[in-house]
């Protein structure tokens, strides 16, 4: 006889329970479905999902191991941990410097082709000691948790030498393995051509396809390519030549597309059957229906256009509307968007991008799963899939991005394991009492 599973974790009481069981990935209205269960349990064992329905019904269902960790959610709601789907981490120096010529009227790239950017964080990349990346880069991810993602994906991209792009995966391999949250790893040589090859593009590219991407995918660092595919950056003719090579190497595609201009990166990331394409401010009606047709994800980040005091936000509700996956992510980094927070992003995504409380949560749960890869195993709270679970300080799912700018990620339990430390565990409200 199979033995019985037992409950090492169980949240009962629970208001709101999003489970997002349904459609994966969620297009169009069924991006309202939220799976919800009023008045829900969850139980786990270790670090799964063993048995999800009503509160009172749960205990019933998963007999409690010795040692079960109880949680009276007193009405609060859950959600799977949300997945944020875009991140540059690795970084040690801040850019406030930019930030400020911004407010002063300066552009990202007027910046940029003065040094500034990409360019600036490179050479700290290049001279600052690895252990400085695994403190900062650590508590970032802390910060991360504590706002209730519970993975991330992580590029490189700051090193733009086979040396220091190595250095930059195997940072993001070490904290994977040392951090409670998970990171998925995207190689992201092809962020800007490096200072030395000014003057030598191809070169820069040879070097890319011919010595970088055999010794990144012979070590596993990565799982995904991503390129930053915009005028004055990487063109679409280098963009297809650098991500077909790529992908000849096993990896999947993500682009950094139409951010800045329509230049057909939409276009190219679906013509290739990229994973993702990301950011698609000005993402053509022609990219938008390739997209939907071909499946690959948009992840749009709402934060860039804020944090850039940009006033054009990405086409959501059309794409939406065409049927395309979209996803929603920070872009936490130190330039164009140095944030943690995707509650903070849920919020611009409702006023900027006119998505609703239920879309955005499918966008940063089921639909930021697919957009790496991952829709087998989180973004959902169902029998089987990881234990990432949050438990939010709110009756009423709809008053995440209606309460903005503070955190009310109340607990996070992740692989099973209620973390804590995070700083979250206080409650304002009679109602709620603590835990
Ligand atoms: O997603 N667009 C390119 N890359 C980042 C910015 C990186 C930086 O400025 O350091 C982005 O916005
Ligand atoms: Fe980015």
């Amino acid at each position: 006889m199979p033995v019985q599973k037992k409950a090492t974790l169980l949240i009962k009481n629970i208001g709101q329970m999003i489970t997002m069981a349904g459609p994966v990935p969620r297009l169009g209205a069924d991006m309202k479905q939220l799976g919800l269960i009023d008045n829900g349990g969850v139980a786990v064992a270790g670090d799964e999902i063993l048995a999800v329905g009503k509160s009172d019904e749960i205990e019933g269902r998963a007999p409690l191991a010795e040692g079960c960790v109880v949680i009276d959610a007193k009405g609060m709601v859950v959600t799977p941990g949300f997945i944020d789907p875009h991140t540059h981490p690795v970084f040690s120096m801040t850019r406030e410097n930019e930030f400020e010529m911004r407010i002063l009227g300066k552009s990202y790239m007027e910046i940029a082709s003065a040094g500034g950017g990409i360019r600036a964080s490179v050479s700290d990349l290049r001279n600052s000691p690895t252990e400085l990346f695994i403190q900062r880069t650590s508590r970032r991810l802390d910060r991360l948790l504590a706002y209730g993602v519970t993975t991330i994906e992580a590029k490189s991209g700051y090193g733009l030498s086979t040396e220091s792009e190595i250095r930059q995966l195997e940072i993001i391999q070490n904290l994977n393995e040392t951090h409670p949250i998970d990171l998925v790893a995207t190689f992201l040589g092809a962020h800007e051509v490096p200072d030395e090859y000014r003057d030598r593009r191809k070169e820069y590219a040879d070097l890319v396809i011919n010595e970088m991407l055999p010794k990144v995918t012979g070590a596993k660092l990565a799982e995904f390519s991503d390129i930053f595919c915009e005028e004055g950056v990487f063109d679409i003719e280098e963009s297809r030549r650098i991500q077909q090579a790529a992908k000849n190497y096993g990896l999947g595609l993500k682009f950094h597309a139409d951010e800045l201009k329509s230049t057909g990166g939409a276009e190219l990331a679906a013509s290739m059957d990229a994973v993702s394409a990301d950011h698609l401010v000005y993402a053509s009606e022609t990219g938008i229906k390739a997209m939907a047709e071909s499946g690959t994800v948009a992840v749009l980040l709402p934060g860039t256009t804020f944090s850039l005091a940009g006033s054009t936000y990405a086409p959501a509700r059309r794409m939406i509307e065409a049927g395309v996956t979209v996803a929603l992510s920070t872009d936490c980094n130190p330039g164009s968007s140095h944030t943690e927070s995707l509650p903070m992003i849920i919020s611009l995504a409702a006023l900027q991008l006119r998505m609703t409380a239920a879309e955005a949560i499918s966008a940063v749960t089921v639909n930021a799963a697919c957009a790496i890869n991952r829709q087998d195993r989180i973004g959902r709270l169902e029998v089987g899939c990881q234990a990432d679970i949050v438990v939010w300080e709110m009756n009423d799912y709809r008053e995440l991005p209606y309460h903005y700018g503070v955190n009310l990620a109340r607990m996070v339990v992740k692989k099973g394991k209620l973390l804590t430390g995070l700083g979250n565990d206080t409650s304002g409200r009679k109602t709620m009492g603590p835990v």
